[in-house]
């Protein structure tokens, strides 16, 4: 061999060599920067476990390879990894789909992002990462990054990534403004930055975004008007506006906007009339223009919305009365007019609407009657609330076998007679306030038989008679809240049905299914009379339960299986004629957070036991016969004078008579909170502050909302739950 040649060997076998190298050493490569990914993980559920060499790579768990063995996807959604994300995985070099979303994974996402050539795919939803949004590589064409802690502005570079079609940095906190820079965008379909910090106007250049599909920036701080521009977006069929700052009219060119199904303008600014455009939307699927300042009349033209299902257009100024159009949509699903200043009678809706779920007409000047459906209710009508109106009338008998209601409620309004018998065929039924109205007639016992019968109101009506014992063994299975308060009832405490009322013996979590009925959310909402003001509750999931028999005509003794009923949180029998002695067994409502018991005849010392009411925050036992010492300890040392006051010959703390054999010193009475006034409530309740979260989704358990006057804005917010399932894609 001569030396050439022997080189030219060596070169040759160096090449080839190196050739081998080459691609044994990209799969090292791959599985080396995999590694190297794994060891900045943790994966309790071991479910990288087989991620090591004696397992070919193309074989480990959430791990696709291509044609050419290289690694293609990295998917390990919903697998509960901690830890941080290692750059390396931006280094395959033939990567093109990485979905991380559903972890627990914390830190930076790592600048090298940008490096990567081929990544198309990128979805890091649901962890906890921060930092700022790194720049990307120009090859992404879906970025999702939906509910971390990202934080500072939306890079501008942005706008180079010419290829994205759909951009979700909605569920952070992203401050400042949109950079205009988006809008050279040209191919993006969805644009998602709801839930953030945001600020300033909607960008006008949005109109260059011809592909645009999907805008949803609700939950942010816009402010400035709606732009008129936003007509160009000829694709357009969802547009989530909600929950900002936004002022001025409606633009009516969006009407222009002709494949338009998803118009989300709640919890703005907005005033003016509807622009007539609107109408012309043949494909609308659902309006929410709801917690706004629109006024003027609902127009009949609404009848050309013949795909509408949703229409959401409550706490606005509307005038005028409910258009007939609407009974001639034959998809509408919800309806609610909640909350506006419409006049006049109720359409025959309820009766010709064949898929209608929720009608919410409340707190209007509605008058007239209740329609009479010529067949029976429409059996898919599962929420009729028609709170606070004027609408008067018997109620009748309109409810038939197959009646599909389960929240019906009729409070503040002008109803007469008695409540209907066929009431009982609504077998779902869960919540049934009827509360002031004009009722005569007796206690409907024929509800006790409901199966799901959870919140009964029936206050100040003119209900009358005895409250019989229950043929049926278990009467109200359910029943969690009974409000009989301000009626003409009399006869003893129906002992028969307290003691067997189970779900107040032994609550558990109840499930209301009034909840998401097609995606649908409508909570109920109660009006609770505590210490004299009312307490506002609303509720999906809870275990609150009360009795409140105030203001009638009981009499006899309070029966001791009273005891049993040991998940209540609220008893107030007071301002009847009750007598005889405060049974012992009332310690044992250990739950109790307050007991009302003045103004009756009851006689006797206060049972000792009472102090083991640990949660007992409101007591009241003035304007009775009570006599002997007050129970000292635990809670009992932070009740006032109030509880006592007006009995015959009590003695002890708080009141200035020491008990004959009590030589106790008293605590002053500055030991006293200080706001323990009317404006605060404090039960150690949970407040929980619904719809605000973004990060919130389908989590609402409890909502006790307090206020005196008025309507807090949390109304609002709960009726926009479902939000956080539509918001988000
Ligand atoms: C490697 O993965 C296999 C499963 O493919 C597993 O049985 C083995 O225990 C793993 N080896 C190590 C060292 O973790
Ligand atoms: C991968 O191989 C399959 C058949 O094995 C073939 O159908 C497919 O086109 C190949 N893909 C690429 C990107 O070469
Ligand atoms: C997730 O991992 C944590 C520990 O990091 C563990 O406590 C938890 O039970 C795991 N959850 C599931 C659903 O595997
Ligand atoms: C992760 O993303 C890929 C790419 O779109 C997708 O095919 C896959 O279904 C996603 N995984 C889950 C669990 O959603
Ligand atoms: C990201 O992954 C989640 C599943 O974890 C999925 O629901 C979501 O649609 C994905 N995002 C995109 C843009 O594909
Ligand atoms: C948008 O793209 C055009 C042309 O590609 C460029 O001139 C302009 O500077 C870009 N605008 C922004 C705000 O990046
Ligand atoms: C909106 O911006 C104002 C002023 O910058 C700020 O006070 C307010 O808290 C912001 N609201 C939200 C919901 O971020
Ligand atoms: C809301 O918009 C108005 C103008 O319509 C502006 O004066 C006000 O400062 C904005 N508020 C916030 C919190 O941005
Ligand atoms: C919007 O529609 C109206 C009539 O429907 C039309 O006259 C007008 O030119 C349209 N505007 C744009 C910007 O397309
Ligand atoms: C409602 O139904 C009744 C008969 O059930 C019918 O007479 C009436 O015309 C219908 N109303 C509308 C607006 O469709
Ligand atoms: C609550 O009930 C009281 C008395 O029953 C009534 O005066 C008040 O208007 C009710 N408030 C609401 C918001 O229902
Ligand atoms: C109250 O509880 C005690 C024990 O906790 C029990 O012996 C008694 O029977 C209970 N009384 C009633 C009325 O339930």
């Amino acid at each position: 061999m001569s030396n050439k040649e022997a080189k030219a060997h060596s070169l040759l076998f160096m090449f080839m060599f190196l050739f081998v190298l080459n691609f044994s050493l990209s799969q090292v490569d791959d599985l080396e920067l995999l590694l190297s990914f794994k060891s900045s993980i943790n994966d309790p559920s071991g479910f990288l476990s087989n991620w090591n060499s004696s397992t070919p790579l193309c074989m480990w768990h959430g791990i696709t390879c291509n044609n050419f063995s290289r690694v293609k996807v990295i998917d390990l959604v919903k697998k509960n990894i901690s830890g941080i994300i290692s750059s390396s995985i931006f280094y395959l070099v033939e990567i093109e789909t990485i979905n991380l979303s559903n972890n627990q994974l914390l830190g930076e996402i790592p600048k090298d992002l940008a490096s990567s050539v081929s990544l198309r795919y990128l979805n890091f939803s649901n962890n906890h990462l921060t930092g700022e949004v790194p720049k990307f590589s120009f090859s992404l064409e879906i970025l999702d990054l939906w509910g971390n802690l990202l934080s500072g502005k939306i890079p501008s570079q942005i706008g180079a990534c010419s290829n994205l079609q759909e951009l979700d940095l909605g569920g952070n906190n992203l401050e400042g403004r949109i950079p205009s820079s988006i809008s050279n965008i040209s191919r993006l379909q969805i644009l998602t930055l709801a839930c953030n910090k945001l600020v300033g106007r909607i960008p006008r250049a949005l109109t260059k975004m011809k592909s645009l599909k999907w805008i949803s920036f609700g939950y942010n701080n816009f402010s400035g008007e709606i732009p008129q521009e936003l007509v160009g977006l000829v694709s357009l069929s969802f547009l989530d506006l909600a929950y900002n700052n936004l002022s001025g009219q409606i633009p009516s060119s969006l009407g222009n906007l002709t494949n338009l199904q998803h118009l989300l303008l709640f919890g703005n600014k907005l005033t003016g009339l509807l622009p007539r455009s609107i109408f012309g939307l043949k494909k609308l699927i659902e309006i929410d223009l709801s917690d706004n300042y629109l006024f003027g009349e609902i127009p009949e033209l609404i009848i050309k919305l013949q795909s509408l299902e949703i229409l959401y257009l409550f706490l606005n100024d509307f005038t005028g009365k409910i258009p007939n159009a609407l009974a001639s949509l034959p998809r509408l699903h919800v309806i609610n007019l909640s909350s506006n200043s419409l006049i006049g009678e109720i359409p025959s809706l309820i009766c010709n609407l064949t898929s209608i779920v929720v009608i919410a007409l409340a707190d209007n000047n509605l008058s007239g009657i209740i329609p009479p459906c010529p067949g029976n209710i429409s059996k898919s009508l599962t929420v009729l609330d028609l709170w606070k109106n004027s609408v008067h009338g018997p109620i009748l008998e309109t409810f038939g076998q197959d009646c599909g209601l389960r929240n019906l409620n009729f409070q503040g309004n002008k109803l007469e007679g008695s409540l209907p018998r066929s009431l009982a065929n609504c077998r779902n039924l869960e919540f049934v306030d009827i509360g002031n109205n004009k009722l005569n007639g007796s206690f409907p016992y024929w509800l006790y038989t409901l199966p799901e019968l959870q919140v009964l109101g029936l206050r100040s009506n003119k209900l009358r008679g005895v409250l019989h014992s229950s043929k049926t063994s278990h009467p109200f299975p359910k029943l969690r809240i009974l409000d009989l308060a301000n009626n003409e009832f009399t006869g003893p405490l129906p002992k028969g049905i307290i003691k067997n009322m189970k779900a107040m013996i032994n609550l558990k979590e109840q499930q209301s299914s009034t909840q998401y009925m097609r995606g649908i959310y409508y909570p109920y909402h109660f009006n609770l009379t505590v210490k004299g003001f009312y307490i506002k509750l609303y509720e999906t999931t809870t275990t609150f339960a009360s009795i409140d028999l105030s203001n009638n005509n009981f009499h006899g003794e309070i029966p001791s299986v009273i005891g049993k009923l040991s998940s209540l949180r609220g008893l107030n029998l007071s301002h009847n004629s009750l007598s005889g002695h405060i049974p012992t067994s009332m310690g044992n409502l250990t739950n109790l957070e307050w007991l009302d018991l003045s103004s009756n005849m009851l006689t006797g010392q206060i049972p000792s036991k009472l102090i083991d009411m640990t949660f007992l925050t409101f007591l009241n036992l003035s304007n009775n016969q009570l006599t002997g010492p007050i129970p000292q300890g635990k809670h009992f040392n932070t009740f006032e004078n109030g509880s006592y006051e007006g009995n015959l010959a009590l003695c002890g703390f708080p009141l200035l008579k020491a008990c004959n054999n009590d030589g106790r010193k008293q605590s002053p009475s500055f030991l006293k909170e200080a706001d323990d006034s009317e404006t605060k409530i404090n039960f150690g309740w949970k407040v929980v502050l619904i719809g605000y979260g973004c990060g919130l989704i389908f989590g609402v358990v409890v909502g006790y909302v307090t206020f005196k006057n008025g309507e807090p804005k949390w109304f609002v917010t709960l009726y926009h739950v479902k939000y956080h399932g539509k918001g988000r894609r």
